[in-house]
């Protein structure tokens, strides 16, 4: 069986492993024409994916990366894993997902089964991919990706994995095909219900996460620390569940996909007022962190060296996309701060590159990985933890 995977990123470069090691000829196409090359000479740019897993992949035929879409012409299933992003209005863009049921109704001319990966909102499927292709048969069914890029514990391999069709026997086909690398297939009754269930899941660790940072800045209003006291109430055996206070949300999944949700139940009169609530106390943290460490350094750090430490969305990823650290930075840089950057995993980023810890005389801890030089964090004159690693240090 062969396999095309449309959109070569996290996503889609994590099940394209999956099934070549299920046993299928997988074919991943991509419009990024670099990111071909290097995957095609075995050059993994995903975390949890070696080069040593994609080059024997790549040796023995079972994966190839091409830029090409007649490649999809054939296959017996083709997976859309393509970016869902917000636009300038904070609104669903949908246009990746366009284009690859474009390039289905263009290329692929023999019935397949067409699985949505891709994070959007309820409709998905039926309104934005299904309508758009005519002319064959094809069999359409939503399975939304859940994988946590990073995360050691849950793989594609025992991460349940949701389905819902169009019709019982694209149920029936996707539950072949992910039986094969995955431990456990559950069905819903219809692909809106596996594609709501994706983002409420991202709702549910959005406000709650706003509700946690919330509690960080009454928790130091009332000069109580914060941190033990969501500790000490996770100790409740049942009816809590911890979250972490931090300098915000990132990555393409949290302050994104809320407002996928937002935007539907708008169209239909309910107002989602928890989400616009969560998302204006998340995008708000970077300015309070930036107050916290101007008042801990003495209520100005203009012309004081700032170092930023971690600037990855979150720990053991290089991952930077929708990252606070971005804001952290222009806003102390606002403050007339010299401001730089130390992350190993990410090395270069706008332009500019990782910066050593030594020599600054304020470090803000936005993101820890394994391995970093706490010593040298806490070498600074004033250091500013939004990790709750530095027991003493100031922070969230
Ligand atoms: N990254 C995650 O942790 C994660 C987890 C679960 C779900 N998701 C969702 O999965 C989807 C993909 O996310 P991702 O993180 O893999 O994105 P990504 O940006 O890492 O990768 C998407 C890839 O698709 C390519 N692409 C864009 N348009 C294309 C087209 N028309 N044809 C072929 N390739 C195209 C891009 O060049 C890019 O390489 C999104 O909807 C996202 O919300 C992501």
């Amino acid at each position: 069986m062969r396999v095309a995977i449309i959109g070569q990123g996290y996503v889609g470069l994590t099940i394209a492993v999956g099934a070549a090691g299920a046993g299928y000829e997988v074919i991943g196409f991509e419009v990024n024409d670099q990111l071909v090359t290097a995957l095609n000479a075995g050059t993994s740019h995903i975390e949890g994916i070696s080069d040593t897993s994609l080059s024997s992949f790549v040796g023995r035929g079972a994966y190839k990366a091409s830029t090409d879409p007649s490649v999809i012409n054939g296959c017996d299933v083709i997976v859309i894993a393509v970016p869902t992003p917000l636009d300038d209005a904070r609104n669903p863009n949908l246009s990746y997902v366009h284009a690859a049921a474009d390039l289905i109704a263009k290329n692929a001319k023999s019935p397949a089964l067409v699985i949505n990966e891709s994070t959007s909102y309820p409709g998905t499927l039926r309104k934005e991919i299904a309508a758009r292709i005519s002319g064959v048969s094809h069999h359409y069914e939503s399975s939304p990706e859940r994988v946590d890029p990073g995360n050691t514990q849950w793989g594609t391999k025992n991460t349940p994995r949701l389905i819902g069709g169009l019709t019982p026997e694209a149920v029936a086909r996707a539950k072949d095909f992910y039986a094969t690398f995955c431990d456990t297939i559950i069905e819903v009754s219809s692909p809106e219900v596996a594609e709501a269930a994706k983002i409420f899941e991202n709702t549910f660790r959005q406000v709650n996460i706003a509700l946690v940072n919330e509690f960080a800045q009454i928790a130091d209003a009332l000069g109580i620390p914060g941190r033990e006291v969501l500790d000490a109430a996770a100790t409740k055996p049942y009816g809590f569940m911890e979250f972490n206070p931090g300098p915000g949300v990132g990555g393409h999944c949290i302050p994104v996909d809320p407002s996928y949700l937002a935007h539907v139940a708008n169209e239909v009169g309910v107002p989602a007022t928890f989400i616009k609530r969560a998302n204006e106390v998340n995008l708000a943290m970077p300015a309070y962190v930036v107050k916290r460490v101007i008042a801990g350094s003495g209520g100005s750090i203009k012309g004081k060296k700032v170092v930023v430490v971690g600037v990855s969305y979150k720990s053991n990823v290089a991952d930077t996309r929708e990252t606070p650290a971005a804001a952290v930075i222009d806003l102390l840089r606002a403050e007339g701060a010299t401001v730089t950057w130390h992350d190993d995993l990410v090395g270069s980023w706008l332009g500019e590159s990782s910066a050593p810890i030594m020599g600054a005389e304020i470090a803000v801890l936005v993101t820890k990985h394994d391995g970093l030089d706490l010593v040298a964090v806490k070498g600074c004159s004033y250091v500013f933890d939004c990790t709750g690693t530095i027991a003493g240090a100031d922070g969230i």
